[in-house]
């Protein structure tokens, strides 16, 4: 076997075969694959594609090449959730908590950001001596004592990933259904949970930009979660407007931790929450014991009756509303940072911050701000293009470029606006931070192009579209 043979068969766009997608991941790791040879057929897959049996395949091999952990030992079913990638996507930080406060475990392993899309390990990286570098061992501790832990994908798990996504990043191969479906679906098997709910991002600010590509997306992911025996749902929510009201690193955790005491909760980010948070649940023990504890109470229901899963799902709801009107989720975020060495104290004083004020520049007492008004009449809102926001967050510090590049935890967005509100004249829209302030002049041009307005007169509302697409 050779991989020049297996380029030229993928070029033609035939099958390739499992053997073929394991020599060509062993070969990438052992040396026997160049990376150009490897990125060639990378590209050979993003233009000619992969059926779903060469994508599980090629999900298996990458899962394999590295440590596969075992969850088995903390005795209850684990559930994972994974973003595919948005601008302003601080779920993680909120549904981890409310889970674990609902006695549901959470092992995570999340990501930083890339490119636009941020990552939930830059955005707890800006809480003072909170470590993601974790043994797989302490992992397993924490996710029994705490009931939640989030740590940095270490170097033994899925390197073929890391390696292939290093590649892609470079390569302009990273839109691939294929090729996102492996690389995401290879860590999270390799992770161990046996539950696992996709939030699949569609819209401007997504890699995958309509909603059939979106479910397409979720179907491969799904197939593949089948094929290895995994629980596997999948909400897909539009990203075509940032989500909640900031988008940025210390700004984005600012906002789960005021979103999780109440303090502040954007309507579109809360509906999303309660989405993901209910199918997460439904993918648990505790859910079994909801179900057998309703039919319990109500001997006499047929079971067959499709109205007896929606009122349980309703409960599950419930539920979700109920502990978030309790300081249970906050307490459970804190629990979560101190146990990896976080200091809760400053996340105490992140509620205290105002966003809509002056007190974030002077909490961080650094860098630059500069807000965006409106113009000189009233006009409604009618896009904030998520694309661009995410551009403009990168712009500022906030993301990387490449992958060594620092992170400026401290930049960012403040959306005081969002879309469908009228403004009168002068109103601050939005607030842009940075270190540098170069880049904040920059960015306030560009944030020009990211909003369109419409005249109060003329302006017809679209019918309220939720943030949920579809839930498979
Ligand atoms: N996230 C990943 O982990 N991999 C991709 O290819 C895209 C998003």
């Amino acid at each position: 076997m050779n991989i020049i043979d297996i380029i030229e068969k993928k070029k033609k766009g035939e099958e390739l075969t499992k053997e073929e997608i394991y020599f060509s991941i062993e070969g990438i790791l052992n040396g026997r694959v160049a990376d150009y040879q490897m990125s060639a057929l990378l590209m050979a897959i993003c233009l000619k594609g992969m059926t779903i049996q060469e994508t599980t395949d090629l999900t298996l091999a990458m899962k394999y090449s590295g440590d596969v952990i075992n969850l088995s030992e903390i005795g209850k079913t684990v559930v994972d959730k994974h973003s595919t990638g948005g601008i302003g996507d601080k779920t993680t930080l909120i549904v981890g908590p409310i889970m674990a406060a609902l006695n549901v475990p959470i092992a995570k392993m999340s990501g930083r950001g890339l490119g636009i899309t941020g990552g939930t390990i830059d955005k707890l990286d800006s809480i003072p001596g909170f470590s993601s570098e974790v043994s797989d061992e302490k992992f397993i501790e924490l996710v029994k004592t705490v009931g939640l832990s989030d740590i940095a994908q270490t170097k033994s798990l899925a390197p073929a990933d890391k390696k292939l996504y290093a590649l892609r990043d470079v390569t302009g191969t990273v839109d691939s259904i294929p090729l996102i479906a492996s690389s995401i679906m290879s860590k999270k098997l390799a992770s161990g949970a046996e539950a696992i709910v996709l939030d699949v991002k569609c819209g401007t600010g997504a890699f995958m930009r309509d909603l059939d590509s979106a479910r397409e997306l979720a179907d491969t992911m799904i197939k593949i979660a089948e094929l290895d025996d995994r629980d596997c749902t999948a909400v897909i929510s539009d990203m075509n407007q940032p989500l909640g009201y900031t988008v940025g690193n210390l700004l984005e955790v600012i906002e789960a931790a005021q979103f999780l005491t109440g303090k502040v909760r954007n309507p579109r980010l809360y509906e999303l929450i309660r989405e993901l948070c209910k199918n997460m649940y439904i993918l648990s023990d505790e859910y079994m014991n909801l179900s057998l504890d309703y039919y319990d109470k109500n001997t006499d229901l047929d079971k067959d009756d499709p109205r007896n899963l929606t009122n349980i799902h309703n409960l599950v709801y419930e539920k979700i509303d109920e502990i978030l009107k309790t300081n249970a989720p906050y307490e459970k975020f804190k629990d979560f940072i101190s146990a990896q060495g976080g200091d809760a104290s400053f996340v105490d004083k992140l509620l205290d911050i105002d966003l809509n004020g002056k007190d974030f520049a002077e909490f961080t007492n650094e860098g630059y701000k500069q807000i965006l008004y409106t113009g000189d009449k009233p006009a409604v809102i009618t896009k904030i293009d998520a694309e661009q926001i995410g551009r403009v967050s990168l712009e500022l510090g906030a993301g990387r470029i490449k992958k060594e590049d620092e992170i400026d935890l401290f930049a960012g967005v403040v959306i005081h606006k969002v879309v469908g509100d009228t403004v009168s004249k002068n109103d601050a829209i939005m607030t842009i931070y940075s270190k540098d302030k170069f880049n904040i002049k920059d960015a306030t041009e560009m944030l020009e192009d990211a909003i369109i307005y419409s005249d109060v007169e003329s302006y017809v509302p679209e019918a309220a579209r939720g943030i949920v697409l579809d839930v498979i």
